[in-house]
C-alpha cells in the first residue's frame, strides 16, 4: 500500500502550536518542552499559552472564566443527562455536546467548559454542580466522583490534562481541521475530533490497556501472554506510533505525574513487567519498526489511580485535548482554505459504447 494512503509524511498543515520530533521524542507547545509545562502550569495557564495570538482570553483571566462557563455548561447540559443513561461515555459526551445551542462569544472559553462538564456527567451517568471556584482539573474531578478531590489528586490530573493538551496533527486535530476548514464553525469541528479520538488506535486505547493489564493478571505471566498475542496478530494497546520512532515523552511524563501521586502499587509492578515484556517482544518481532511505549500506557495508570472508571478515559481525553482542537481549528479557519486531497479511482469505467 502506498504511504500516502495512511497520508505517512505528507503536510497538511502549518502550525505555531506544537511540534512532535519523532526520532528524538520530543514535544514542544509553543516553543516548550512538554517536560517543563507538566506539574509547572496548571491546565489554565498552558491553554493561555496555546490560545495566545489565536483566541481572544478573558480580561478576568481563563481560570475565572472557564468556572463561570462550567455553571453555564451546567444549566445547558443538566437536563439532556437523563437521555443519556444507556450510553457509554464518549457517545453521551457527544449527544450532550451536539445538543448545545449556538453559543455566543466566547465560544472557545464556552465550549471547552462544556467539553469537561459534558465528559463528567457522561463519566459519572449523572449531572453534578460544577464549583467555578476551583480550579478546572479538580472540579472535574469532584464532578467525575462525586466527591471532594485532594490537591495531590487534583495535580494529578491537571498533569495530565497538560500533557495531552496539544500534538501536532494527529488523527483527531486532522478531523477537527478539515471541519474548520469548510466553515462549519468550532462546536462541529469539536465533535469531529471527539468522533475521530474514539478508536483504539488513536484515543481509545486506555481503557483497553488496563483490560490487558487484567488479562495478564500476574507480572511473570507477562511474557507468554504478550507472544500469544501478537501470535494471534493481534496488536498490544499502549505501543507503537505513526511519528515516534522511541519512547513517547508524554509516557515518562504521565509515569512521573503517577509517582508524585505516591504509593507504589501491584498494578505499577504488573504494568513495568508487561511494558519489559512487550518492548521485548516487538523489538524482536517488528525488527527495525521501532515501536515504544506511548502515552496511552501511562495514562490508564494514571487515570485508574485517580478513580476514573476505564470506560471514562477517552471522554477525560477529549476534555483536556478541546483546548488544542480549538486552537487548530481557529489556526485553519484563519488559513481559509478548504482541504480537499484528491482520491485515485480504481473501480471500473463504463464501457464504451461502439
Ligand atoms: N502491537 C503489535 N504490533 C504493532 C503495534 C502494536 N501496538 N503497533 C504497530 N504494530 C505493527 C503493525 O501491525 C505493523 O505490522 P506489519 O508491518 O507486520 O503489518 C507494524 O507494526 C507497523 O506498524 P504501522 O501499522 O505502520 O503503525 P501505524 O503508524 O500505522 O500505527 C498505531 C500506529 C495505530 C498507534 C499502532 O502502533 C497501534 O495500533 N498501536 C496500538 C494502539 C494504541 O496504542 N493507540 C494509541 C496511540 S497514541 C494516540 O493516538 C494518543
Amino acid at each position: 500500500m502506498p504511504a500516502a494512503i495512511g497520508l505517512d509524511d505528507v503536510v497538511a498543515a502549518e502550525t505555531v502550536l506544537s511540534h512532535v520530533d519523532g526520532e528524538a521524542g520530543r514535544l514542544v507547545v509553543r516553543g516548550h518542552d512538554i517536560e517543563t509545562l507538566v506539574g509547572h502550569v496548571p491546565f489554565e495557564q498552558a491553554t493561555a499559552l496555546l490560545w495566545d495570538g489565536l483566541i481572544d482570553l478573558p480580561a478576568e483571566g481563563l481560570a475565572r472564566a472557564l468556572g463561570a462557563a462550567r455553571l453555564e455548561a451546567y444549566d445547558r447540559l443538566a437536563p439532556l443527562v437523563p437521555a443519556t443513561r444507556a450510553l457509554a461515555p464518549v457517545p453521551a459526551m457527544r449527544f450532550l455536546l451536539a445538543g448545545l445551542p449556538t453559543m455566543e462569544a466566547p465560544v472557545a472559553v464556552r465550549l471547552l467548559a462544556a467539553a469537561g462538564v459534558a465528559a463528567a456527567f457522561a463519566i459519572a451517568g449523572k449531572a453534578v454542580r460544577p464549583d467555578p471556584s476551583l480550579g478546572h482539573a479538580a472540579d472535574l474531578l469532584r464532578m467525575i466522583r462525586g466527591r471532594p478531590v485532594a490537591a495531590a489528586e487534583a495535580a494529578a490530573l491537571d498533569a495530565y490534562l497538560v500533557t495531552i493538551l496539544d500534538h501536532g496533527l494527529n488523527a483527531s486535530t486532522f478531523a477537527a481541521r478539515v471541519v474548520a476548514s469548510t466553515a462549519a464553525g468550532p462546536a462541529a469541528a469539536l465533535i469531529a475530533g471527539l468522533c475521530a479520538l474514539e478508536g483504539p488506535l488513536h484515543g481509545g486505547a486506555p481503557g483497553p490497556v488496563l483490560d490487558m493489564l487484567d488479562a495478564v493478571g500476574l507480572p511473570e505471566n507477562a511474557p507468554a501472554w504478550v507472544a500469544a498475542e501478537l501470535d494471534a496478530g493481534r496488536r498490544l494497546m499502549g505501543f507503537g506510533h505513526r511519528i515516534y520512532r522511541v519512547r513517547d515523552p508524554r509516557a515518562d511524563v504521565l509515569k512521573a505525574a503517577l509517582a508524585r501521586l505516591g504509593g507504589r502499587s501491584a498494578r505499577l509492578t504488573l504494568a513495568e513487567a508487561v511494558e519489559a515484556a512487550a518492548l521485548a517482544a516487538l523489538e524482536r518481532r517488528k525488527a527495525g519498526r521501532r515501536l515504544d511505549t506511548n502515552v496511552e500506557f501511562y495514562t490508564a495508570l494514571l487515570l485508574d489511580a485517580l478513580g476514573v472508571p476505564r470506560a471514562g478515559f477517552t471522554a477525560l481525553f477529549a476534555a483536556g485535548r478541546t483546548a488544542g482542537w480549538l486552537a487548530h481549528v481557529r489556526e485553519q479557519e484563519a488559513r481559509g482554505r478548504i482541504i480537499r486531497p484528491q482520491s485515485r479511482y480504481v473501480g471500473p469505467l463504463p464501457a464504451v459504447a461502439a
